[in-house]
């Protein structure tokens, strides 16, 4: 009978001692969970950020999509912006020289209109490097490298400055599109401007092509 009854109160203390144990774990990862969520609360009031993990983006909704394609579009803007004086400096024409001047003049004004859409939807203004025309620039160089023939090297100019228009031309349009879905005609507007000045650059360039081809048709 005595043993009996403290087995009971082994059993029991046993018990309590689980019972103790699992509560005490679980105000732990209590207090835990608060203090995660005071830090969070406080490191995005004083550091200004917006969410967890800002350098690799979840990708969910079409406005996720419309910003990471805006920084896909902002470096190569300014990418555009350094490699533009190379080409014109390369061409000999003096039409095609001056059409690649006055559209780096415009490639400065499209960098800043994408600062101004960055401004619009209050996100900091940032690249993300663009593979694309990093392949096709490079491309372009392997080519312009080759070619000793003047105008033999004024044709793949255009050519590679077309293609290049033609990604700007892909991009913008698409952007545009999207501005106008989530309903932010400023964006739009600003978005579409610079769609027509890519359209007007690449028409220009055609014209010069088409005026080269008939010289030589001619000569
Ligand atoms: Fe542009």
């Amino acid at each position: 009978m005595h043993k009996e009854k403290s087995a009971d109160l082994a059993g029991w203390r046993d018990a309590q001692a689980t019972r103790l144990e699992a509560d005490f774990r679980a105000a732990r990862a209590e207090h835990r969970q608060h203090h995660a969520e005071a830090f969070e609360t406080w490191r995005r009031r004083n550091l200004n950020l917006p969410s967890g993990k800002e350098n690799d983006m979840t990708v969910n909704t079409l406005n996720d999509l419309f910003i990471e394609t805006l920084k896909d579009l902002y470096y190569v803007e300014k990418k555009l912006v350094k490699t533009l004086p190379k080409m014109a400096q390369k061409a000999s024409s003096d039409e095609l020289k001056e059409a690649i001047e006055s559209h780096l003049g415009e490639t400065e004004t499209h960098v800043r209109r994408l600062e101004q859409v960055f401004e619009l939807l209050d996100q900091k203004a940032s690249g993300k490097t663009c593979e694309a025309i990093e392949g096709l620039i490079r491309e372009a160089e392997e080519v312009m490298g080759e070619i000793a023939d003047e105008q033999t090297l004024d044709a793949a100019i255009i050519s590679s400055a077309q293609t290049v228009e033609h990604y700007e031309i892909a991009r913008y349009g698409t952007l545009a599109c999207w501005a106008a879905e989530i309903g932010n005609s400023e964006v739009a507007e600003l978005l579409e401007q610079t769609l027509e000045e890519e359209k007007a650059a690449d028409e220009k360039l055609s014209e010069i092509a088409e005026d080269a081809v008939s010289q030589r048709a001619a000569a």
